[in-house]
C-alpha cells in the first residue's frame, strides 16, 4: 500500500515539483502515471523509493513512514520496491546473470538459492538463454527485461517504473508491457509513469494524471483516454 498526504516538494532551486498530493495505491493495482513534461511524474515516484524526500507531508509505503525512515533504513526500503529505468541503468562490466544477482546483496541466502531466485526471474523475462551476455551485447528491449528481473529479484510487493519503454520501439515496447502485466498477475503493485499514449488507452488500468505538481485525475481502469 502506497499512501501519500498533502506532500510538497520544493527543489533547493525554488521549483515547487509537488504541490500537495494525496493518493492511495492499494496492493495489486497496477497505475499509470500520465501528464505533461515537468509535471512532476518522477518526481511523485522518486519519493516514493526515497530518491528524493518530501518538504512536507506525509508518505507511507508498506506501512513504513518515510519521514521516520533513517537513512541507515533507506536499503531496507529499497529492497521492498523495485525500480525500472527508461535507460536501464544495467553495470556494463557485469553480465546478465551478474546483474541481477548483484540486485539481491544477501548475505543470508545460500548460493544455492540465489542461482534458483536469478535463473528464476531470467526465465520469467525469456532471458534464460542469455544469462552469460554482457548489457552492450543485446538490444534495448532485452536490457529493459534485464533491469525488469533485477527489479523484481528480491520478490518487492511494488515495482515502480519511470519511462520504462521511453527508449524502445513500440513492438518491443508491448513486450515489456506484457512482462509487467505478468509481474502484476502475480499480486505485484504496478506505478508507471509512461508518455505512451497507445499504451495507457490500449492496455487499461487505473490513470493518475500530474500537472503542475497536482494530481487533476484519478481513474479507475477503462474510464481514461490518454489524448492531447
Ligand atoms: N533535481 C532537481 N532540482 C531542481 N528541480 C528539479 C529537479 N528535478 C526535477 N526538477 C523540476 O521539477 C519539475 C518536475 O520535474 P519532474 O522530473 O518530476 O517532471 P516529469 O513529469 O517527470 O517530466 P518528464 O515527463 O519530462 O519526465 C520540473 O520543473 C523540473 O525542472
Ligand atoms: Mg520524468
Amino acid at each position: 500500500m502506497i499512501v501519500m498526504k498533502n506532500v510538497y516538494k520544493k527543489y533547493p532551486n525554488g521549483v515547487v515539483a509537488a504541490n500537495g498530493i494525496n493518493i492511495e495505491i492499494d496492493p495489486g493495482e497496477f497505475v499509470y502515471v500520465v501528464g505533461p513534461s515537468g509535471a512532476g511524474k518522477s518526481t511523485f515516484i522518486k519519493m516514493m523509493y526515497r530518491e528524493e524526500t518530501s518538504t512536507s507531508g506525509e508518505i507511507v509505503i508498506n506501512g513504513v513512514n518515510l519521514a521516520n525512515l533513517r537513512n541507515s533504513q533507506v536499503p531496507f526500503l529499497r529492497r521492498q520496491i523495485g525500480v525500472v529505468f527508461q535507460d536501464f541503468k544495467l553495470l556494463p562490466k557485469l553480465n546478465v546473470y551478474e546483474n541481477v544477482a548483484f540486485a539481491l546483496e544477501v548475505i543470508e541466502e545460500s548460493p544455492k538459492t540465489i542461482r534458483k531466485k536469478v535463473n528464476d526471474v531470467l526465465a520469467l523475462v525469456g532471458l534464460a538463454q542469455k544469462s552469460r551476455m554482457f548489457p552492450d551485447e543485446l538490444s534495448g528491449g532485452e536490457q529493459q527485461r534485464v533491469s525488469i528481473a533485477r527489479s523484481i529479484v528480491n520478490s518487492p510487493k511494488v515495482v515502480i517504473a519511470d519511462e520504462p519503454t521511453g527508449n524502445l520501439d513500440p513492438d518491443t515496447s508491448w513486450e515489456i508491457m506484457r512482462i509487467f502485466e505478468q509481474i502484476n498477475a502475480r499480486g505485484t503493485t504496478i506505478v508507471m509513469a509512461t508518455h505512451n499514449r497507445e499504451i495507457v488507452n490500449t492496455r487499461r488500468h487505473r490513470v493518475i494524471v500530474v500537472e503542475g505538481g497536482l494530481i487533476t485525475r484519478d481513474e479507475y481502469e477503462g474510464e481514461y483516454s490518454y489524448e492531447s
